[in-house]
């Protein structure tokens, strides 16, 4: 007999709380309808109480998901429970996530509370959630660095209240895979009624292991729920990945022995969503997910694959996704077949207007570019002047002129709400000139943290370049992506994508635990 692995998928939460990787309603919206055709068990899609930006969020996705359930984290009290209830109201399947930290360490520095006040203040806030949801998810924050006996007694109380599942997370991703199966096994053998609720475990990437981590905690300690996120999106080295430890268990079916719900075709079409929304780029050699990840470069391993594929490779690139690289529309293409592309790929544009700028957007790409690609129009829905709720600087025009040997010049037109600008400067090249530009008229003080340049669909010159821009400000880190055939428009679109969302302060706000 198998047992069922539930894939929990938190980039919506945790993943959202990478600094830079906030995103508004419409793009968690965007990816968690990807997440249910990717066919997740339960999608975390917010912390309700953390902003109203992210009560909206959940509250949206909750109506919009059908099969999936649909979780909102909150912290142990009444208001955070009440707010996420709140939000999940509309949900085919709501699911509650409370937690309250239980090491030594956070309990006595970062609550100062004493292990009593947190055990009560455990019981009290998985009553009260109880009482509003029936699916109840209780997590002890830096569960593996808390002392066992008394995180036993926790975990006993807030089964007794009515928690469904507990989850145990390595919030600082200190744990050791042989350790924290282990860990895991314990708990589950000393707390009494350990069989009233599903385990699940929560692992951080700092030490490369948090896949391995999650992994043992399942072999060894019997978890049947993994959290995870898309690229193992997340704070400083990320989560565990959900592509990894997805066919991690797939792949080896003859050792873990589980059944999993998902379309791993999917996983593909996911990860580049998410990387094209957040501007984290995933990297070439990634497992599952990466540019390289079914690339034979060597020629002895090319013969071996031509002759039978199974000599190297111990998955096949179709299975997850990877078949997908293909020319989907073109110059000729109507505003149906954009839509019903549009609509296959599980991008629903809130109005008609919002349609038909992605449509000329797509007609002016396809003049400059002969083949379009899916990629191609997951990225032009991505640029922020399709919605036109967060744009506040929109780039018009642009020319730079750049030769060997000389310093490169840029003139930039772009617009700042009504006020119209006409910028130029040099630069070191032409992308330096064209920001430095921009910047001459906005003077926002922005730092810049991070500029990368990719080529959306691999292995071609043609391809549009999509660039990502990581600015700080004021404390907020965020990221612009911008894509284009030509990488200096890409960059100042980038750039100016990144201040819109400096300036929508409202609108994006990460949540934070
Ligand atoms: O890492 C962590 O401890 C968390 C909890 C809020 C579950 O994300
Ligand atoms: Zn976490």
């Amino acid at each position: 007999m198998t047992d069922k692995l539930i894939i929990f998928d938190t980039t919506l939460r945790d993943g959202e709380q990478s600094p830079g990787a906030s995103m508004t309603r419409d793009e968690k919206l965007r990816i968690a309808r990807q997440l249910e055709r990717l066919k997740v068990d339960v999608i975390e899609a917010g912390f309700a109480a953390s902003s109203n930006g992210d009560f909206e969020a959940v509250k949206a996705i909750a109506a919009a998901i059908k099969d999936a359930t649909v979780c909102s984290l909150a912290r142990a009290n009444d208001r955070d429970i009440s707010r996420a209830a709140e939000a999940l109201r509309g949900a085919n399947s709501a699911r509650i996530h409370t937690f309250i930290a239980t090491s030594a360490l956070h309990m006595e520095k970062k609550l100062r509370m004493t292990p009593e006040e947190v055990l009560q203040q455990a019981r009290m806030s998985v009553r009260f959630a109880r009482n509003l949801c029936a699916d109840i998810e209780f997590s002890p924050e830096d569960g593996y660095r808390s002392d066992p006996d008394f995180l036993c007694r926790v975990l006993e109380a807030v089964i007794d209240e009515g928690a469904t599942t507990l989850n145990i997370p390595d919030t600082v991703g200190y744990a050791i895979p042989e350790l924290y199966g282990n860990f895991i096994k314990t708990l589950r053998e000393r707390v009494p009624n350990s069989d009233k609720a599903i385990w699940s475990v929560h692992c951080h990437n700092d030490l490369g292991m948090a896949v391995a981590n999650s992994l043992a905690g399942v072999k060894i300690g019997g978890a049947r729920q993994v959290e995870c996120t898309i690229n193992g999106l997340g704070e400083r080295a990320g989560n565990c990945s959900l592509e990894e430890i997805v066919m991690a268990v797939k792949t080896r079916r003859d050792y873990f022995n589980l059944d999993l719900r998902i379309d791993a075709t999917q996983i593909v079409p996911a990860s580049r969503m998410v990387a094209q929304t957040t501007g984290f780029v995933v990297q070439p050699n990634k497992a599952v997910v990466g540019a390289n990840a079914f690339a034979h470069a060597s020629g002895i391993h090319q013969d071996g694959v031509l002759k039978a594929r199974d000599t190297y490779e111990i998955m096949r690139a179709e299975d997850v996704g990877w078949a997908a690289n293909k020319i989907v529309l073109g110059k000729l293409s109507g505003r149906n077949a954009f839509k019903q592309r549009l609509q296959d790929l599980g991008i629903s544009l809130d109005s008609e207007a919002e349609v038909n700028t992605a449509f000329m957007k797509f007609k002016d790409l396809a003049d400059r570019k002969s083949e379009i690609f899916d990629e191609d129009i997951l990225a032009l829905v991505n640029d922020e002047s399709v919605s036109a709720d967060v744009e506040h600087y929109r780039l018009l025009a642009l020319s730079q002129q750049s030769e060997m040997g000389e310093r490169p010049h840029a003139k930039v037109a772009f617009s700042a709400g009504l006020t119209e600008y006409h910028a130029e400067s040099d630069g070191n090249g032409p992308v330096d000139a064209s920001l430095k530009a921009i910047e001459s008229k906005i003077a926002s003080g922005a730092e810049l943290l991070l500029y990368s340049v990719n080529a959306i669909t691999s292995g071609s010159t043609e391809s549009q370049g999509e660039v990502t821009v990581r600015l700080q400000h004021g404390g907020r880190v965020v990221n612009g992506v911008g894509a284009d055939p030509d990488i200096v428009v890409a960059s100042a679109k980038a750039y100016l994508a990144a201040l819109n969302k400096l300036h929508s302060k409202a609108e994006r706000v990460a949540a934070q635990g």
